[in-house]
C-alpha cells in the first residue's frame, strides 16, 4: 500500500485517458471537483471501493458519494429518481448538491456502507466531468484527505495526505467552492444532512416546500447517538492545532487573542483579510468579512496553513451563519470540536 509512486499530473488529454484507464482497472485517482478534491474509484467494483477506505483510513460505516456526468448514468446508481429530485437536478446539476436516494443493486455494497440509500451528485468541474465521461463508469469519491483532516482544495493538499497510497492526482488547481457539497436526503421530508454551497433556502424555492436542516450540534459525542448521516458522528475537518471560535466584534476578538499570547503555546489568530494588520500574534486569514463564499473558498487551506506554521492554538473569528455561511460555520465548529467563546 505504501510503495506506490504518486504522480501529480495536469489534466491534459493523455493524463485524463491514463486516469480513466486506471479507474477502469480498479485503481484510485484523485480528481478536482468544484467543491474539494475527490478520491475516485469505480462505484461498481467492490474491491476498488475498499481501496478508498484503506487509503483514507475511513471508518467502514461512512458511505461514499457517487459522481455521474450525465443523467443516463443514474441507471446503475439509483433505483428510483423521484419528481423532486428531477426538479433539483434541473436547478442545481451539475453542481454542489448531493441527493440521498434509494440505491441501485448494481452499486458495490461498500459504497453505501450497509445503507439502502446512496448519495449521488453531478459535479460541475470540467476535469471531473471529462474523467467520468472517459471512464464511462460512475465514480464513488469521498474527499481526498486522510480521514478526519481538513478536506483538500489543492492537489498539493492531496499529495500531502495520500502520497505513496494512490497512483495519480489530477491537478486542476484550486477548488472554487472550497467546502463539500450540500447533502440532501429525499427519504421522507427533504432534509439537509450537511450544509454546503447550495443553501436550504435555494432548495426550498425550487421545491416550493419547506426543508429541514439537521442541527450541527446534534452530532454530539454521545456513544449511542445515531445520526441520519453516518459521516456526522466523526470529528472532521480538524487541523492538528486546537481551534476555538470567538464570537465577537473585531476589537473584542483582538484583545481576547492578544491577552492569551504568552501562555507558553504558539497562539495564532484565524481572522478575515485585513484584520491581521497590527495584531500582536501571528495570524492566518480565511476570506473576507461578510463574504461567506470567499471564506468557504479559503477555509480548508487556512486550517492546513495553521499546522504548517506550527500553530498550537488558533482563535478563530466566528463566521456569520446565514446562506453559504451555514456551511462555513458547520466546518469550523467541527474543526473546533464545537468550542465557541461568546464575548
Ligand atoms: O463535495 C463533495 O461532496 C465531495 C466531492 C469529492 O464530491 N465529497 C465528499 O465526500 O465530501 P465525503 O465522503 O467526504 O462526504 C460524504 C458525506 C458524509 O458525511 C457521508 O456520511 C454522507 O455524505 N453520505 C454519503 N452517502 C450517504 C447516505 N446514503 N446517507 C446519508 N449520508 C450519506
Ligand atoms: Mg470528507
Amino acid at each position: 500500500m505504501s510503495d506506490v509512486k504518486t504522480a501529480v499530473a495536469p489534466p491534459t488529454e493523455p493524463w485524463l485517458r491514463q486516469a480513466a484507464e486506471l479507474l477502469r482497472q480498479g485503481q484510485l485517482v484523485a480528481m478536482p471537483t468544484e467543491t474539494v478534491y475527490g478520491l475516485a474509484a469505480n462505484a461498481w467494483d467492490g474491491k476498488a471501493v475498499e481501496g478508498i477506505f484503506a487509503a483514507k483510513g475511513r471508518p467502514q460505516d461512512n458511505p461514499l458519494i457517487v459522481h455521474i456526468s450525465s443523467m443516463e448514468q443514474l441507471e446503475g446508481v439509483v433505483s428510483h429518481f423521484p419528481k423532486e429530485a428531477e426538479k433539483l437536478a434541473e436547478a442545481f446539476w451539475p453542481g454542489p448538491l448531493t441527493m440521498v436516494l434509494p440505491k441501485s443493486e448494481k452499486l458495490a455494497p461498500q459504497v453505501s456502507a450497509g445503507l439502502d440509500t446512496v448519495g449521488v451528485r453531478m459535479p460541475a468541474h470540467p476535469v471531473a466531468q471529462k474523467l467520468i465521461d472517459l471512464a464511462q463508469i460512475p465514480l464513488a469519491a469521498p474527499s481526498a484527505n486522510v480521514s478526519g483532516s481538513p478536506s483538500p482544495t489543492t492537489a498539493s493538499h492531496v499529495k500531502n495526505d495520500l502520497d505513496g497510497r494512490i497512483p495519480l492526482v489530477l491537478d486542476g488547481g484550486d477548488c472554487p467552492v472550497g467546502v463539500e457539497s450540500t447533502v440532501l436526503s429525499l427519504q421522507g421530508k427533504p432534509t439537509v444532512l450537511r450544509p454546503g454551497f447550495v443553501t436550504p433556502q435555494e432548495i426550498e424555492e425550487v421545491l416550493a416546500a419547506s426543508v429541514d436542516v439537521v442541527a450541527t450540534r446534534a452530532e454530539s459525542c454521545e456513544e449511542n447517538f445515531a445520526p441520519p448521516s453516518p459521516g456526522m458522528k466523526y470529528r472532521h475537518y480538524a487541523p492538528r492545532c486546537e481551534v476555538i471560535l470567538v464570537d465577537s466584534e473585531l476589537d473584542g476578538f483582538r484583545s481576547y487573542v492578544e491577552d492569551r499570547a504568552g501562555d507558553g503555546r504558539a497562539i495564532f489568530a484565524l481572522c478575515f483579510e485585513g484584520e491581521d494588520a497590527g495584531l500582536a500574534v501571528p495570524a492566518v486569514t480565511y476570506g473576507k468579512a461578510g463574504d461567506a463564499a470567499s471564506q468557504a473558498a479559503a477555509l480548508f487551506d487556512s486550517l492546513r496553513r495553521l499546522d504548517a506554521l506550527g500553530a498550537e492554538v488558533a482563535y478563530a473569528r466566528s463566521p456569520a451563519g446565514g446562506g453559504v455561511g451555514l456551511a462555513v460555520r458547520n466546518r469550523l465548529l467541527r474543526a473546533a470540536s464545537f468550542r465557541e467563546v461568546r464575548l
